[in-house]
């Protein structure tokens, strides 16, 4: 199946949804360029994806991805949050920051009824998820109205199980992938694979088009993805710098520095392991600790103290999510940088 038939769009290059550094003007330049725009809306009311899909279908009739995340939201443990504020104790002292003070974070909400009440009028043609698939009624609403449905698989077994539960196409995140891991089926993360080891292997194992995700950072490796039976490349990463991103300065800073060579799998920002660069709070807690609340409750204690540092130009508690490539960030516009990413399939 060709990328045109699957997705209606002409380059094989779908820019990765990254919730909290992007919105719909990302999304609206990559669609434009003929890949795939995505809004991520796991940090989104209904209200502001509302908001976000008026933009996006006022600017263009092109195709585009909605992206959602589909965990159970977990119980609050108010030890455990206890727990987790002892840690940041100190950091709490060195910024003045009393913890009874500290209100609800910024939370991730995962796909619902009241979500799909919001964006059903827009008939979004594509919507991916991550951790899993939606209760069988919500994908059930979705492909009624003709969606094509993505979902993110980082092991072989995730690949089968998301075939069997509706899928209409996988995207295989590599190990070197920014951002979170899509994992859901286990949390053990010796499970986890890179991307060229993982893609072929998923290619064989189902029957519908796979995506590859990680670490793709230019034209040649979106051509080595397909030639090993991918039929699109998912590149977050590379896109940070566009102009049409909302990248904070400290993570710009970091993505142009050499410390982008270093990343790590950190549990510090959400409570579930994602790729960030190291920073000073992943270097002196390490980078997986067993102290933090469930996803998505460990993001408010440290989100107080990521507002000061950053305030002081500090990225030291920042979730710089970053892939193992950085080197295909380029501040250029995502219209040029998608044409610069295509440039070595149009040659063939
Ligand atoms: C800043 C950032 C935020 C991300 N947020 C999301 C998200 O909201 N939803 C999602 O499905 N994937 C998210 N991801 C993961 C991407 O979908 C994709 O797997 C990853 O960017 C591919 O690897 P690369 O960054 O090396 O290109 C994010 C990645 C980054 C870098």
């Amino acid at each position: 199946m060709s990328i045109k038939t699957l997705l209606g769009i002409e380059h094989p290059i779908i820019q990765a949804p990254m919730a909290g550094v992007q919105g719909s003007e990302l999304a609206i330049a990559v669609s434009q360029a003929g890949g795939l725009g995505s809004l991520p809306c796991a940090m989104l009311t209904p209200d502001m994806i509302r908001a976000e899909l008026t933009a996006i279908t006022t600017a263009t009739s092109k195709p585009f991805n909605v992206n959602f995340f589909c965990h159970t939201p977990p119980e609050v443990s108010a030890e455990r949050e206890a727990t987790w504020r002892n840690a940041l104790q100190p950091y709490f002292a060195e910024y003045d920051i009393n913890a009874d003070d500290i209100p609800a974070g910024a939370g991730r909400a995962p796909f619902s009824h009241a979500i799909a009440d919001a964006i059903e009028a827009f008939r979004p043609p594509i919507v991916s998820f991550h951790f899993g698939l939606p209760s069988p009624d919500l994908l059930a609403r979705i492909k009624g109205w003709g969606a094509k449905v993505l979902s993110t698989a980082t092991t072989v077994e995730e690949a089968k199980w998301l075939e069997a539960h509706g899928a209409d196409a996988i995207i295989a995140q590599g190990l070197e992938a920014g951002g979170h891991r899509g994992l859901f089926l286990s949390d053990d993360l010796t499970t986890q694979v890179g991307t060229f080891s993982l893609l072929p292997q998923i290619v064989q194992a189902v029957n519908i088009p796979v995506i590859a995700a990680g670490g793709i950072a230019d034209a040649k490796g979106v051509a080595a993805a397909l030639s090993l039976g991918a039929i699109a490349a998912q590149i977050g990463t590379a896109y940070l710098l566009c102009p049409e991103t909302k990248t904070s300065l400290v993570h710009r800073a970091a993505l142009k520095s050499a410390s982008a060579q270093h990343t790590a799998l950190t549990n510090l920002f959400s409570g579930r392991p994602a790729r960030s660069i190291v920073n000073r709070v992943i270097r002196e807690i390490g980078p997986i600790s067993n102290n933090t609340p469930e996803f998505p409750l460990a993001t408010t204690a440290i989100t107080a103290l990521r507002s000061k540092a950053e305030a002081n130009g500090s990225g030291d508690f920042s979730p710089l999510w970053c892939g193992q490539n950085a080197t295909g960030c380029k501040e250029i516009s995502a219209a040029d940088l998608t044409a610069e990413l295509v440039a070595e399939v149009l040659k063939r």
